[in-house]
């Protein structure tokens, strides 16, 4: 590593991780988020953490392909649950825009904010960019992640990977999510952007502040999490100074500073672009990771077909993708009136796209609850998303999660869930916060 490690603030080794300061949060108020009053609104993330949305999304899949909520902790919005009604949305991005955010969160008014008594603190990224800006920044950092820049980081994360998975104890019960997940996806992240290697771990435990949509509901924790913020900006910061003087290097930071795309953004974009790469390549491909080794668990005939045949890998990559569908949804904003599927969508209104609706969408995939490792459309998934957003880490997604397959496969590793199974409480990120397992022999 080029960057020596850079010394963490107090508050980085002290304050909770978000999931556990929310948890904090229920057990002194259980009431300290907000009810739920309409049947169908989704945003409520008891559903999630109990892994009971499934049967409800059916029931409105059913109804139709986007349904009206008018009373939300979240605001008024509209969830749209159909994988033909998604992709028609993501398809006509001046007609729905991202620009006023891509999660269910509301974008506050400044009237709004102050009688909350609460300050405006937003981080622009491309992803909640229309076009012409959203090209130009997505250019500054898409040659990181074509074909041949994806290869060039395989054998150090197949070496890693390996190396992980030497250390795994066996026959003996260890967090999976924990020891495996977040180790690969955040040493990943430190490899793209050469970052501070022993500090890896702030990667994650800013990227779970970042993205919990709960957090915001509550005023003190999202105090807290904009003081978390802003230390990370400052710590990005540091490295882009660091960065700045020196030669190009083939790190993202680099990258980025010296593009020639990077004139068309601020220090508060690029920052917002930082954080932009470290939440979306951060809890999507770690409960990807955990979403492997329980689907595989739930369905043993699938884990023995993949024993049998790695060449099934690839397609069971998209299959797991289908089925686990890390990132529950993305929004939009009608930027005019429309039809859709039979509704009046006014312009201004919200636009909720369940992600993990549409993966589950019994028109497109047949027995879509169930997990098939050699279904032919498992491609169709929308874990991605899909249009001039889709993400733009996918191939790294997938390289990661084919040599995790691999080197599991090639150690004969069979992982069994042996213990506490506990999903995280959110509407946005969908996975796991704790998976008790057991490693054997096949
Ligand atoms: C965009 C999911 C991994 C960086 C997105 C979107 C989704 C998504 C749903 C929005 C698509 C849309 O609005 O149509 C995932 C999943 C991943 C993953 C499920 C892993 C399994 C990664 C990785 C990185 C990354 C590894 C980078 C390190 C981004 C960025 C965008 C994005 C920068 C914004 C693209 C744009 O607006 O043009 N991702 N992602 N993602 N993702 Fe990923």
């Amino acid at each position: 590593m080029a960057t020596q490690p850079l010394e963490a603030p107090a508050q980085w080794t002290t304050a909770p991780r978000a999931v556990d300061a929310l948890d904090q949060a229920l057990r002194e108020n259980p009431q300290a988020l907000p009810h739920h009053t309409e049947k169908w609104d989704v945003s409520r993330s008891d559903i999630y953490v109990e892994d009971r949305w499934q049967p409800i999304f059916k029931e409105m899949r059913a109804a139709g392909d986007l349904h009206k909520v008018n009373e939300s902790p979240f605001g008024p919005h509209w969830n749209v649950v159909t994988h033909r009604a998604i992709q028609h949305i993501e398809a006509l991005p001046e007609l729905y825009s991202s620009a006023d955010g891509i999660t269910i969160l509301e974008a506050l008014s400044d009237e709004k904010l102050a009688e909350l008594g609460r300050e405006r603190f937003e981080l622009p990224m491309f992803i909640a960019m229309d076009r012409p800006k959203h090209t130009g920044q997505r250019r500054t950092v898409a040659p990181k992640f074509t074909p041949s820049s994806i290869a060039e980081m395989e054998a150090e994360i197949r070496q890693r990977t390996g190396e992980l998975l030497d250390t795994l104890p066996r026959n003996k019960v260890f967090d999976w999510v924990d020891t495996v997940s977040i180790e690969l996806t955040t040493g990943m992240l430190a490899i793209l952007f050469d970052f501070p290697w022993p500090d890896r771990r702030l990667l994650t435990f800013w990227s779970d502040w970042a993205g919990d949509t709960e957090i915001a509901l509550i005023r003190e924790l999202d105090i807290q999490r904009q003081g978390i913020l802003r230390e990370m900006g400052a710590y990005f910061m540091q490295l882009w100074q660091e960065r700045a003087n020196k030669p190009p290097q083939p790190d993202l930071i680099s990258m980025m500073i010296h593009s020639p795309a990077m004139n068309q953004m601020s220090p508060e974009e690029f920052m917002g672009n930082l954080v932009l790469l470290i939440v979306g390549g951060n809890d999507t491909t770690r409960n990807t990771m955990s979403g492997i080794i329980h689907a595989f668990d739930k369905f043993p005939d699938q884990r023995k077909l993949f024993e049998n045949d790695p060449s099934l890998i690839p397609n069971a990559i998209q299959e797991i993708l289908r089925y686990q569908t890390p990132l529950a949804h993305m929004r939009r904003l009608a930027t005019e009136d429309s039809e859709l599927f039979g509704q009046t969508v006014k312009k201004g209104e919200r636009l909720v796209l369940w992600y993990i609706s549409a993966n589950r969408d019994e028109t497109v995939f047949e027995n879509p609850d169930v997990l098939d490792i050699r279904r032919e459309n498992a491609r169709r998934h929308l874990s991605f998303g899909y249009g001039i957003h889709r993400c733009v880490g996918a191939r790294l997604a997938e390289l990661q999660l084919r040599v995790l397959l691999e080197e599991m496969h090639k150690r004969r590793m069979r992982v069994h869930v042996a213990g506490d199974v506990e999903r995280v409480r959110a509407n946005f990120v969908h996975g796991f916060r704790k998976m008790e397992v057991e490693i054997t022999e096949f």
